[in-house]
């Protein structure tokens, strides 16, 4: 077994007096990809913000390779530029173009110059389809185009780790296929993937391991088509049967005499 590139042990998160992550650990192996799957407010952001430090855990410590993010002397910002981080939202800078939004922060954060941020930027917009957008601005893009050049920023940085939340989900749905392709070449190259998703297709398919998130603990992990396709936990299956058919879920909310109400 490969090193792990990340160690989750005893995570614990609190925000006031709501314990949203309950203990959770967790490995990643270099070249896995790990989707985490689960209801809406179990902690799965909260869990991915703290694999980078967005969110300080209230316990527990956290591991990118041989370095202890929770150590109070870690120098985060170098810690942070070895994991990208891609999220809903696309956050592309509006007023720049597609080659400076890669560009910028090569320069200002990794202190590239000129030239070979440009190098770089060329190469991961090739790797994300979009040569041909390189002097486009943002808003002239689809939200599918404007997520792989958010992939393609993240990636120009050279990262071990990526961290996705959500990628696609403020996707109209003919645009999600060409993302999921771009992070499904990113995987066959061996990166390091942790993903928040409700791609359940892309999670069977493209995962090593599912993990299961309910009430801020990790309820079941295994292979897809074990947690997917024969789930072990009740909690596990009533979510499952809900996002493959929410209008099934609906019906099985109802109780037998509202049913049987609805009928006569
Ligand atoms: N910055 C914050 N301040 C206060 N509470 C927060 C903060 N971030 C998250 N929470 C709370 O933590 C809980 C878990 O939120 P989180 O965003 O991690 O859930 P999630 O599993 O990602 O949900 P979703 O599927 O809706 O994105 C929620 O109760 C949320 O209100
Ligand atoms: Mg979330």
């Amino acid at each position: 077994m490969t090193r792990p590139e990340i160690r989750v042990e005893d995570l614990h998160k609190s925000f006031g007096g709501n314990h949203v992550l309950r203990g959770i650990d967790l490995e990643i192996a270099q070249g896995e990809v790990v989707c985490v799957i689960g209801p809406s407010g179990s902690g799965k952001s909260t869990l991915l913000r703290c694999v980078n430090l967005l969110e300080e855990p209230t316990g527990g410590r956290v591991f990118v390779g041989d370095t202890e993010l929770t150590d109070p002397d870690v120098d985060i910002d170098a810690v942070r530029r070895r994991i990208g981080m891609v999220f809903q939202q696309f956050n592309l800078f509006p007023h720049l173009s597609v080659t400076e939004n890669l560009t910028l922060p090569q320069r200002r954060v990794l202190r590239r110059d000129r030239a070979t941020a440009a190098r770089v930027a060329a190469e991961n917009l090739a790797r994300v389809g979009l040569s041909e957008k390189a002097d486009a601005f943002p808003s002239s893009l689809s939200g599918g185009q404007q997520q792989r050049v958010a992939i393609a920023r993240a990636l120009a940085m050279g990262p071990e780790v990526m961290l996705f939340d959500e990628p696609t989900s403020a996707l109209d749905p003919e645009l999600v296929g060409d993302v999921l392709a771009v992070m499904r070449r990113l995987a066959e190259d061996g990166m390091t993937m942790m993903v928040v998703t409700h791609e359940m297709t892309f999670a069977r398919e493209v995962a090593d391991r599912v993990v299961f998130m309910d009430g801020g603990v990790i309820v079941e992990e295994g292979s897809p088509d074990r947690v997917i396709g024969d789930p072990r936990h009740e909690r596990t299956r009533h979510f499952l049967s809900r996002l493959l058919d929410p209008a099934m879920a609906e019906v099985e909310e109802e109780t037998p005499d509202q049913v049987g109400k609805a009928e006569a």
